[in-house]
């Protein structure tokens, strides 16, 4: 299987170590627009390899797409990170036309791969993925929802001093202040959580977890990265492996929750085709009118990106 990383910054980088170190892909590929940049991490996450003994091979290319042709997976993680006091919002002029130029050289070489966009404003830089790919949406999504779900599983693990593996979750909508964790859909090894943690504290965890990416902002004055690159390389698992695995991710809806035209992060099947199928959860009124606020959001900012093409 051979994956290409497009972006070599923080998350990138990440994402690609992860690959190489967990042999989720036998070939890997990491780009760059920044001369030597891509070759130099890759470089050095290959020469990690007879240390921690793994054999993925991890090649760099300066904007060179001919060495991505042919890619099963392609993560686009291009683009700017938000600085302190910005919203994922205030990226979207810069990183819309790097996630246009990007998917069209990515496509042009690798018709047929599946693409996961890490970039932000994340649910809106997926969309113009999807309409510069030209390919079917079940093959071009992006990642939040599994950061998300992270962020608000290690708060809960903190909170009742047990182990994160033993925290499911789900939480949907946009990746940003309006995206809906769900507790009735949160267990502790099966036990439910609202049995384990009070109602207050579990709200104080939810707007905690909704603000997680500002918080990591505010410490490290850019964004996170081992969460995100790690997320991303765990769906780029699912498809490799054709795990059938569900997580929460940023899909195209097409009727889905009586939404048409969006994506929106809700729980989907990863497999070998990309999004095998959307998950369709039961939702009492209070969640949809949560998800139904996230998602007037997202669209508001999808209605920003189809100005700026209308007027390209
Ligand atoms: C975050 C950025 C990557 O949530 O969106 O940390």
């Amino acid at each position: 299987m051979k994956v290409t990383v497009v972006g070599a910054g923080n998350v990138g980088a990440t994402c690609a170590d992860v690959l190489a170190s967990r042999e989720i892909a036998n070939e890997i590929v990491l780009l760059d627009i920044k001369e030597g940049f891509a070759e130099g991490k890759a470089l050095d996450i290959w020469q990690t390899a007879p240390i921690n003994l793994y054999d993925s091979k991890t090649i760099g290319s300066t904007n060179d797409y001919s060495k991505t042709a042919n890619s099963d997976v392609v993560v686009i993680t291009s683009g700017l990170p938000r600085k302190p006091g910005m919203s994922r919002d205030d990226l979207i002029a810069t990183n819309a036309g790097i996630v246009k130029t990007v998917t069209e050289n990515i496509i042009k070489h690798s018709p047929d791969a599946i693409l996961i966009i890490v970039s932000n404003p994340l649910d809106v830089m997926t969309y113009c993925a999807y309409l510069n790919a030209k390919v079917d949406s079940k093959k071009v999504f992006g990642m939040a929802g599994i950061l998300d779900t992270a962020r608000y599983r290690a708060f809960i693990a903190s909170e009742l001093n047990v182990s994160p593996k033993d925290i499911q979750a789900i939480l949907m909508g946009g990746h940003g202040d309006t995206m809906v964790p769900l507790p009735r859909y949160t267990t502790v090894s099966g036990i439910p959580v609202t049995e384990l943690i009070a109602e207050d504290k579990l709200n104080e965890i939810i707007e905690r977890a909704k603000f997680g990416g500002g918080e990591m902002v505010k410490l490290l004055g850019t964004s996170a990265w081992y969460a995100p690159g790690a997320a991303a390389a765990q769906m780029v698992e699912a498809i490799v492996r054709d795990q059938k695995r569900i997580f929460p991710v940023c899909a195209w809806l097409n009727g889905e929750y009586g939404m048409k035209d969006i994506y929106l992060g809700v729980p989907v099947v990863l497999g070998k085709n990309g999004i095998e199928k959307i998950i369709e959860l039961q939702l009492n009124d209070e969640e949809k009118a949560l998800l139904q606020e996230s998602a007037d959001a997202v669209k508001s900012v999808m209605e920003v990106l189809d100005n700026m093409t209308a007027n390209a």
